[in-house]
This record gives C-alpha cells, structure tokens and sequence, in this order.
C-alpha cells in the first residue's frame, strides 16, 4: 500500500498517535506508536514499529504490542522503553473499558531482540496513587543511579491535572509511589498526559501534555516544557511551562537519549486530539514528527531537525522568485527585514510574512483555515519542510517552529518576495 507521506513516519494502516518508547538498541533506533491497524479512529490502539540504524531510511517490523490481555483489553496507551541486561523493555499503559468509566493500569513487555515481545503477567502499577482519578497513564521510564524511576501522568480527584514519580530496585517492581511532582493550577489542563524527565545541560527538565487547558487554542491542548536549576526530579520545582511548538499539530511530544551521537532527540505526534478526526477517506491518518534535537543556549530552548535530514536531499532547485517544486521539498532562506513567501497547490496555500519583528502564517485546504501570528525580534533563517500535506517551519535554528497540516497537493508553485538567498531541494522517500 502507498505510504501517504514521504519522510515522516506513519502507520502503514489505520490510526496513528503518540511517538513511543523511542529507544537505541544492539545497533538500530528503533520507534514505537500508538496505532490502530484496523479502522482510521482511536478505539482499539496498538504498538506499531519501526527501526533504522541512521534514523532516517527507516524499516517497518511487526507490531510489538496488542490490546489482548485481560488488562489491556481496549488498548495498549503510550509508555516508553528501557533497555535493562541486555533486553529491551517496554513500560506501557493497559487501558481497560468499565461500565461507567475505564481503568488504567502501568504493564510491562520484554524482548530479547527489539522484535517479538512477551507481556509479563500482570499490570506492575495496578492502582494510582489515593488522590488520583483514573485517568492514570503514560509511563516514562530511566535508571537514576542504582534504581529505576517512572513518571506517570494523571489528573487529582479535583479535576487538575499532574505528574507522578514512582521507583522501583526491579524493573518488573515492586513499584513505590515517591511524591506528586508537578500539579496544574487553574487553567493549566484537566489531565496532564505523557510526562517527560531528563537532564539537559545539568539541568532538569521536564515535558508533558496538557488536556483541559484554559483556551480555546489548539482545543484546550498543547505539549509543554518547563527547566528546573536542579538536575534532581525529587527537587523539582516545574512551574513556568512555555509551548514546545507554536504549530497546531504538534502534541505528546517524547525524547530519548541518543548514545550514538550523545544527544538528546525529540519526537511529537504529527496531529491533534479532535483535528485527526477530521481526516476521512485515507487509509492512513497521523504521522510522527521529524527528530529534533534538543540545545540550550542561554536561555533558549532550541529543537533544530537532526543533520540527519540533509541526507535526504535529492535535486537541488534553483532558488528564485517564482518556482516549481514537488510536495516533497525542502526550502532553506535567508530572508530581508521583511518577506513573504508564498505556496499554492492544487488544494490549499500556505503563506508564511514578516514584518515589524511579527512573522505570520497562514495556512489553508479543504479541512483548514488559520492565522497565527507571533513576535520574534529578528530572523536570521528559515526552514521549511513539506511533506504531502505536514508541513515544518524552523525559524533560527529551531528557536521557534510550526508543525502544521496543510494539503498543498502536489504540484507546488512558490513566490518569494524579499529574500536575500535560498536553496530549494526535493527530498527522498525514508521507506524504500
Ligand atoms: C495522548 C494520549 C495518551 C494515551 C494515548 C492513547 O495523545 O491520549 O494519554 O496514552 O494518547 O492513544
């Protein structure tokens, strides 16, 4: 079957979400997400995979996960992975229907060889701690020292949503609940879903995503990301939460620690709670994200696409005022104190200005129309991937970026107003 986009992952059918358990292990990358392979919706949700030895040609493998244990009967939700003795483990949430509401449960699958996974026989965390409802999921997992710790998102019987840490000697348990890392205030989402810890630069950090939030933006979602001075969680103090992604369709972002090139990776899905829905008549809906990486410099938080990604530069195009390209391209530019740059397809526009230190975008297609504008001091460089319908803009290096759907179709014509220099390429396929 035709993948629907070029080079970001996607399920191969059906339904996909959440990133998962992006992980190295015995030489590959390997990605897991949430993916129904049935019907192009979320109601029964398994763990698809892909791996790559360069993260970006990437493999399909079998599917790792399925909803068919007692306990994960109706889904087996985010989590991610660890690799402890040599095998590869997987730190997931069994979601499980009831008559009124639904029940969630931390479990746990091993591998030997990254491919075939066995669940272990009950849920390791099988209740949320006392002031939590039951929405109680997305475990994120990692060694600190000579014990493992896990993150868990939920919401308190309040209605607000936060963030648990929980240890364990074993990775198979038994698992202790520590403490209530962060908390919502009023406004800040209902549940707080895929928690996110890790060190950057000796310092912590930590990433979630947010339902319930008190604007209409994005429907009340949104993926976060706070600093803490202290590389210790159990010091943590994570209140000043700033938007990883100014796009639309950028939510459940995760990262992991690459050993390779020592550093640390991000990846969100490409979509939206609410938005994906709208998407009928494909055989396959959501997509992953490019890899970014993740730097801090100064007080900045900057998530450039890995270096990775000029590998899939195939032609080059001569940049100039008006030109043709494919709908899978990249374009680079150095751009004036003010500029527009323009992009019509056969089924939507995409227009990206500048002017007074405000940049601008607008994107519209059949499913959408948007303006988002926002204040940036000075533009030093852009980048702009498409890909059959996502689209990634990457201002100075990753200091901002939108991650947008928008069905431009293939046949691209783009005008460039006031742009010192740009290259343009057609980008590979990453699945051969
Ligand atoms: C985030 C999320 C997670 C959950 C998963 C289910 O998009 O709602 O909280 O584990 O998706 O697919």
């Amino acid at each position: 079957m035709n993948n629907r986009y070029s080079y970001h992952i996607q399920p191969e059918n059906g339904w996909g979400n959440d990133p998962n358990g992006l992980i190295y292990f015995k030489g590959r990358y390997h990605y897991f997400y949430q993916n129904n392979p049935l019907a192009t919706n979320n109601s029964r949700i398994y763990w698809g995979h892909v791996s790559s030895t360069d993260l970006i040609h990437w493999q399909r493998e079998e599917m790792a996960l399925a909803p068919e244990t007692e306990y994960d009967q109706d889904g087996c939700f985010s989590g991610s992975a660890i690799v402890v003795d040599g095998k590869l483990y997987l730190m997931y949430t069994g979601h499980k229907n009831l008559p009124e509401n639904y029940s969630e449960t931390q479990c746990l699958a091993v591998s030997s060889d990254g491919i075939t996974f066995e669940k272990i026989d009950e849920p390791i965390i099988s209740t949320p701690p006392a002031n939590n409802t039951h929405r109680f999921r997305d475990p994120k997992v990692w060694r600190n020292g000579d014990r493992f710790c896990a993150l868990i998102g939920g919401e308190n019987v309040e209605g607000f949503g936060q963030v648990h840490l929980y240890q364990s000697i074993a990775i198979a348990g038994p698992w202790q609940f520590v403490k209530t890392i962060a908390k919502a205030q009023l406004d800040e989402g209902t549940m707080w879903e895929c928690p996110d810890y890790f060190t950057l630069d000796n310092q912590g950090m930590l990433l979630i995503s947010p339902k319930g939030l008190g604007t209409a933006d994005k429907g009340g979602f949104n993926s976060l990301y706070a600093i803490n001075k202290s590389p210790n969680v159990q010091e943590a103090d994570f209140s000043d939460f700033k938007i990883l992604d100014k796009g639309t369709d950028f939510y459940a972002a995760t990262t992991f620690f690459d050993p390779i090139k020592q550093r640390r990776l991000m990846v969100a899905w490409f979509g939206l709670p609410g938005e994906q829905e709208k998407e009928v008549g494909y055989h396959q809906v959501g997509a992953l994200t490019m890899t970014r990486e993740l730097k801090i410099e100064g007080d900045q938080l900057l998530t450039p696409p890995i270096e990775e990604y000029e590998e899939l530069r195939q032609t080059e195009v001569t940049f100039s005022d008006e030109m043709k390209l494919s709908g899978s391209s990249e374009l680079l530019f150095t751009p004036q104190e003010y500029f527009e740059l323009k992009l019509k397809g056969d089924q939507g526009g995409y227009i990206v200005s500048y002017q007074n230190h405000q940049l601008q975008l607008t994107i519209c297609d059949k499913l959408r129309n948007r303006i988002k504008t926002i204040a940036i001091s000075e533009i030093k460089e852009l980048r702009l991937f498409i890909d059959q319908g996502l689209t990634e803009l990457y201002i100075n290096e990753g200091e901002k970026v939108f991650t947008n759907k928008c069905e431009l179709g293939n046949n691209l014509f783009v005008q460039a107003e006031n742009i010192l220099e740009g290259k343009a390429y057609l980008l590979a396929p990453i699945f051969s």
